[in-house]
């Protein structure tokens, strides 16, 4: 396998009981890049992501990080291997403070040395949480949910950051705010891949994408070489590959 794919799926099935929600899926994200996955509502992004993460088992295929089988591994194992996710939307601890909820990310981050480290480096990159360190995350607006969501995979000190709906329910202005932090963040060295119901945008600020139609996989490419029409056929759900 190639050096730079830092994450391989290999044709895998997901079943939800005996509904296939995700079929023959494969992909590979290479290192250091923002790789996007677009799709209608119920394609099966979450899916996906959720059986990367080890929430869902496969009934058949692989998962490959940095080339090792993480396939069924538990979720917490894979985190330490370097895998992080950012729920879909912006999940946080509302009665935990700011710092609380960074710190339950940070279970995988061995020393408290390197605790303080990550943490340092995430008032770096967001100040306006530092500001907040001690307040109620329930007090925070959407767009510092979704920051505080990002932040705390941080803690992990992943090598690929995850984010489902990145800009679920934020304000535009917002949103530039969150993709200059994941352009940030990617420059440090951190691959991302990453869901956002708006196409366009989707496209704008990922270097690769991958479209999915009903389970599938059904077009991939370099985000600003994709055909638009393909495109827009894969989001409003037309599956002329079926
Ligand atoms: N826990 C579950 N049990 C049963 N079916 C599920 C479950 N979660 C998702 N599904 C089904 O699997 C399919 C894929 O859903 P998934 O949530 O992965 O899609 P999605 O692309 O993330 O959609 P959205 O854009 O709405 O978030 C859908 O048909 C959905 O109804
Ligand atoms: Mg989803």
């Amino acid at each position: 396998m190639s050096e730079d794919i830092i994450l391989r799926v290999e044709d895998i099935d997901v079943y939800y009981g005996d509904f296939l929600a995700i079929h023959n899926v494969s992909m590979n994200v290479k290192a250091g890049t923002i790789t996007s996955i677009i799709g209608a509502n119920g394609a099966g992004k979450t899916t996906l992501l959720d059986t990367i993460m080890g929430f869902n088992k496969p009934r058949k295929g692989k998962i490959l990080f940095e080339g090792e089988d993480i396939t069924g591994m538990r979720t917490s194992a894979i985190v330490r291997k370097g895998l992080s996710m950012a729920p879909e939307g912006s999940m946080v601890f509302e009665g935990m403070s700011v710092k609380e909820n960074l710190l339950m990310g940070a279970y995988a981050s061995k020393s408290r040395k390197m605790r303080s480290e990550l943490m340092e480096k995430v008032f770096l990159l967001f100040p306006v949480l530092k500001e907040k360190e001690n307040q109620l995350a329930t007090f925070l607006s959407g767009g510092q949910r979704q920051m505080l969501a990002i932040a705390r995979t941080i803690m992990s000190n992943p090598k690929l950051i995850i984010c489902d709906e990145i800009s679920l329910g934020l304000a535009p202005v917002i949103i530039n705010d969150i993709y200059d932090k994941v352009k940030e963040i990617n420059e440090t060295g951190i691959t991302f891949l990453i869901i956002d119901q708006e196409v366009q945008r989707s496209i704008e600020h990922s270097d690769y994408s991958y479209v999915m139609v009903s389970g599938s996989i059904v077009l991939e490419g370099v985000a600003s070489e994709l055909p638009e029409d393909e495109v827009k056929d894969a989001f409003f759900g037309i599956n002329k590959y079926a």
